[in-house]
């Protein structure tokens, strides 16, 4: 694991606009909306920031047209690109008029007259994201959260998009560098309690209450890109929280991957009126095939992330709208119980299992296929708690592709009972701690084992194999707070090679386990062979690529023959 010292900045010393905000009373979000995940249409992965007020009136028609708005696809939302570069003389945010020549309220009226919700984008900074003629230019509404709430709401808008750039000072993007997180998430041992982001969410908190004070109800989606671990600070603030880095464009499935493993730890923060933002959809564009398509939809829908279509609907392909028009599909989305899918258990470089409980009392499967090709697979029902179920596949039932998903509708399943393990610290005396690998005290009741990789091992002894040996459940405790804002050879995850009795190690890909070094992931399972009778076992944690695997705590085995 690295450890990075923190410079820390102040994001807002330079802003008295800072003090006046940090005065107002802290108001829990409590707006009634979202009970369900947003679905609607956003522009930005198919037209950028460039996009015209002909590209919004199509599209606006696209989606009646093709049936998508009647499935619930309701909100119509702007992305960048649509303000001016100068406020009015009075400070009012305004547009741009080559652009949007009948101008925004004009916009609004039109989108609302077919029956969509409106939505407006603007940016927590002094600019927003993008460039004009190389130069950061477009207005961003830090210190004038105010009276850009009313003017937005004057205009009729029902939801915000709320981006990051340029929130540190007018001249520093944001993005991943500088790492405005390094303030915020304290890389040093034992770390301060990570839900304390209080120097990161006024820019956020501002826009949240002048939205609430303008008595309109607005969606509030916040767009920082999961820099500063939102999930456990944004239930208050947004409806929605980005948690990921964008997912393109163009997308690709290192992305969707990219995106997977940085929700694995957050997914319980997620619930009726507050979501983690997946990103918006690349359903209908290059990139992905269409069975990478399909799994990105159906995990995005599964993990209640909002579905927003971001593709050029003037003629989609076939494959297209049949992704985003399966109605089982939405309908885990739009569940009412409003409960994300979690992580169960990796298969490394094969498939994922994820699950989660539905509203009848039913629950999701989802398996992802991680394999280049198509294959069949055998889903063992007690990698999500079942001894059996009856199944209702809500794809379609043919071969798993390369990269595709098989989403499952399980009910009236028989609960397989809880395997009861055997623990074996890390950090024992009969541990074997070695090559550079060495303890670390989390807290009073957490110690992992670290360093381990770049040479150093862990290797647990005196296992026991039980009376037959062989292929155990293993259930191993981890922390792996190494989280990237763009893609790394395993991004937002890290490998462990694990050998049993000296064999042949297996690879086994763990996600992060939270944005700081002191959140653990516990129980991650993982099938282990060539156990011998007796307690006479080791078994060794290494990386040999010259790369760490996460800090260990418990390895738990349970000696039964998987
Ligand atoms: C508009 O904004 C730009 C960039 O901030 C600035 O250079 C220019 O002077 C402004 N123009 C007017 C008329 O205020
Ligand atoms: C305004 O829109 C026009 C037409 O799309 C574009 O050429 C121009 O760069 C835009 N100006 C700004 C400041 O965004
Ligand atoms: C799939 O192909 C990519 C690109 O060739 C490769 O990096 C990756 O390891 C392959 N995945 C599996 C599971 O074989
Ligand atoms: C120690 O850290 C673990 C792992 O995040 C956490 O579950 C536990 O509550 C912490 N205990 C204390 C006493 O802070």
């Amino acid at each position: 694991m690295e450890i990075l010292e923190s410079p820390g900045l102040d994001i807002f010393s330079d802003s008295e606009t800072f003090v006046a905000l940090q005065a107002l009373a802290f108001v829990g979000l409590n707006n009634d909306l979202e009970r369900t995940p947003a679905m609607g249409w956003n522009p930005y992965n198919a037209f950028l920031c460039s996009t015209t007020e002909e590209q919004y009136l199509t599209a606006a028609s696209n989606l009646i047209d093709t049936g998508l708005k009647s499935l619930g696809y309701e909100y119509f939302n702007f992305d960048c690109g649509w303000q001016g570069t100068n406020r009015t003389a009075s400070g009012t945010i305004t547009w741009n008029e080559t652009r949007i020549p009948s101008g925004i309220p004009a916009l609004g009226q039109h989108v609302h007259g077919l029956g969509f919700k409106f939505g407006v984008y603007s940016d927590a900074g002094y600019y927003s994201c993008d460039f004009v003629n190389g130069q950061a230019h477009w207005i961003g509404s830090l210190g004038y959260e105010l009276s850009d709430a009313k003017t937005f709401t004057s205009w009729g808008a029902d939801y915000l998009k709320y981006d990051n750039c340029y929130s540190v000072s007018p001249t520093d993007f944001v993005d991943d560098y500088p790492p405005i997180r390094l303030e915020v998430i304290v890389f040093s041992f034992p770390s301060s309690n990570n839900a304390d982001s209080s120097k990161s969410k006024p820019h956020y908190t501002a826009m949240r209450d002048a939205l609430a004070g303008t008595g309109r109800p607005v969606a509030f989606s916040m767009c920082e890109w999961g820099v500063q671990d939102p999930a456990r600070w944004a239930p208050a603030v947004g409806n929605s929280w980005r948690i990921a880095n964008d997912i393109g464009p163009p997308p690709s499935w290192d992305n969707v991957f990219r995106i997977i493993n940085q929700v694995v730890p957050i997914t319980g923060f997620a619930g009726p009126g507050a979501w983690n933002d997946l990103d918006l959809l690349e359903v209908g564009n290059e990139g992905l095939s269409v069975a990478e398509q399909a799994s990105h939809f159906a995990f995005w829908a599964a993990a209640k992330s909002p579905l927003l279509v971001s593709t050029d609907l003037t003629s989609p392909a076939e494959s297209t709208l049949t992704i985003l028009k399966n109605t089982r599909i939405i309908a885990l989305n739009q569940d009412p119980l409003g409960t994300s899918i979690t992580f169960k258990r990796r298969y490394t470089n094969d498939y994922d299992v994820w699950a989660g409980p539905l509203a009848d009392g039913s629950t999701v499967a989802v398996l992802l296929n991680w394999q280049n090709s198509s294959r069949s697979l055998t889903f063992d029902l007690s990698d999500v708690g079942f001894e059996s179920a009856e199944a209702i596949d809500l794809w379609t039932g043919d071969n798993l592709a390369a990269h595709g998903s098989l989403v499952l509708k399980l009910a009236d399943g028989a609960e397989a009972p809880a395997p009861s393990f055997f623990y074996y610290p890390a950090a024992a005396s009969s541990s074997v701690i070695a090559g550079g690998a060495s303890t670390r005290v989390v807290n009073s009741t957490v110690t992992v084992v670290g360093y381990i990789g770049m040479g150093g091992t862990l290797t647990f002894t005196n296992v026991d194999g039980g009376t037959t040996g062989g292929t155990k459940l293993v259930s191993l405790d981890y922390i792996n707070a190494d989280y990237t804002f763009t893609n790394t050879a395993c991004s937002n995850c890290r490998n462990a090679w694990v050998s049993v009795n000296g064999g042949e190690a297996v690879q086994v890909q763990m996600p992060i386990s939270g944005q700081s070094w002191d959140i653990k992931f516990s129980g991650y399972y993982v099938g282990l062979s060539d156990f011998i009778p007796g307690a006479n076992n080791t078994v060794e944690f290494s990386n040999p690529n010259n790369a760490w695997a996460p800090d260990m705590q418990f390895e738990n085995c349970y000696c039964r023959n998987e």
